[in-house]
């Protein structure tokens, strides 16, 4: 083991706590305040971000899409540079958080923004973020990952730099009371995934990632099962710090990493539209039983500490049942429904997207090519 750790996210967890960004966001700073289709306005959290405002100057940029898109993000990037904004307070889910990480960074080069995600362009320079998040389940809060997408070419495309995490990131689990059932159960099934793709590889004796991971898991079981009182600020609570926990760095140190799910997932999300986390539910359990041969040892380990299933010469791919089995319990689909077109050329479509962006060798040992997530998408595709 040989790493590099620091998580610079200063978190402000638990009830009330918004106000506390008018300590946090330096004085006199220049805001822009970004935020998605407007549930912020109608839960409250506009109306307490705008008191702790009242002594900077600020204004705000609202309609990030879910699935950002550079298009619409592209004009925040103008107001940026016109206004000669100092500070982006992003304001929603991962999409927002995503979004201005791309704006915050887009604003300081000279170029086409979208040279970020594409690798032409390395990011030297970036406004400052705080959030306030408003969904729990990509970790965007306290991480250097985004994920945007151009719509014109349905191009979805990620980038990690240091320089666009947020400093800070309110995590008040209240503002969770107003979220669609869809978004919640997305959140348990994208934090679920990102601890899968940082623990389902191959073992490594690493007790601290991997007791860790699991307790992650096992948290997100725990809320599924009593998913019924979700009403309840316990269960809001453990959910808003397990998916922070899922990708804030730490677990993911020190070992392989995998994301095939997540790389394939995003091809369906820009070309069918399906929410994120549901595309990953799509592919992992195809995925999973496609690539066995290198994950049996770690899947037997998840299936004994996680799912308590007893030995046999099966345990992996019942893991795997265990896992679908999760998906279903919380009326997530395993297979891709939402194709206008036959399978065949829906599969064609998804290969051809991740030829084009170089998504040929995926997973852990670059052991998933082109023609293995032929055979995934075969399974995963209805
Ligand atoms: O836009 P508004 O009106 O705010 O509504 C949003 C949106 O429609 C709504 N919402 C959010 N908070 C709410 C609320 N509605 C009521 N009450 C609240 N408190 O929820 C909808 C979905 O929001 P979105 O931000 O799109 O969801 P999520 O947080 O799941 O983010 C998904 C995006 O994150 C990327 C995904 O690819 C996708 O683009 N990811 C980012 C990662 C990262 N940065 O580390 C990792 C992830 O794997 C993922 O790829
Ligand atoms: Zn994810």
């Amino acid at each position: 083991m040989k790493f590099s750790y620091v998580n610079p996210t200063l978190i402000q967890f638990g009830q009330g706590q918004i106000d506390s960004i008018k300590t946090l966001i330096p004085a006199y700073s220049n805001v822009l305040v970004i935020y998605g289709g407007g549930s912020i306005k109608r839960n409250g959290v506009y109306d307490q971000l705008s008191a702790a405002l009242t002594e900077y100057q600020w204004q705000e940029f609202s309609g990030v899409e879910p699935n950002p898109t550079v298009e619409t993000l592209n004009q925040a990037v103008a107001i940026c540079k016109e206004d000669n904004i100092d500070f982006i307070l992003a304001v929603g889910g991962g999409s927002v958080i995503d979004g201005s990480k791309y704006v915050a960074a887009a604003a300081k080069y000279d170029g086409d923004g979208w040279d970020i995600p594409t690798g032409k362009h390395q990011i030297k320079d970036a406004i400052p973020i705080g959030a306030i998040l408003t969904l729990p389940a990509t970790g965007s809060e306290s991480n250097s990952g985004s994920v945007v997408t151009k719509a014109e070419t349905q191009d979805k495309l990620a980038f990690l730099n240091p320089l666009v995490q947020p400093k800070f990131a309110v995590m008040d689990p209240d503002v969770m009371k107003t979220l669609p059932e869809r978004q919640l159960i997305n959140g348990l099934v994208d934090a679920w995934v990102h601890v899968c793709e940082q623990y389902i590889t191959s073992p490594a004796g690493n007790l601290v990632q991997d007791g860790y991971a699991e307790a992650l898991l096992k948290s997100l079981l725990v809320l599924a099962k009593d998913y019924d009182n979700r009403d309840n600020d316990q269960w809001r609570a453990n959910l808003m710090w397990t998916a922070n926990q899922a990708l804030n760095g730490l677990i993911g140190s020190g070992v392989a990493h995998d994301w095939a799910t997540h790389m394939i997932g995003h091809e369906l999300t820009a070309l069918y539209g399906v929410d994120h986390a549901r595309s990953l539910a799509i592919v992992q359990p195809s995925l999973l039983r496609n690539q066995l041969a290198y994950k049996q040892a770690k899947l037997e380990q998840m299936g004994r500490n996680v799912f308590n299933l007893s030995e046999s010469v099966d345990l992996a791919t019942n893991t795997i049942d265990a896992i679908e089995a999760f998906y279903h319990s919380l009326n997530v689909a395993t297979k891709l429904t939402e194709h206008n077109e036959g399978k065949d050329a829906a599969i064609d479509k998804v290969i051809g997207q991740l030829e084009k962006h170089g998504m040929t060798q995926l997973g852990e040992n670059q052991a998933i090519g082109l023609a293995q997530c032929r055979e995934i998408l075969a399974q995963a595709v209805a």
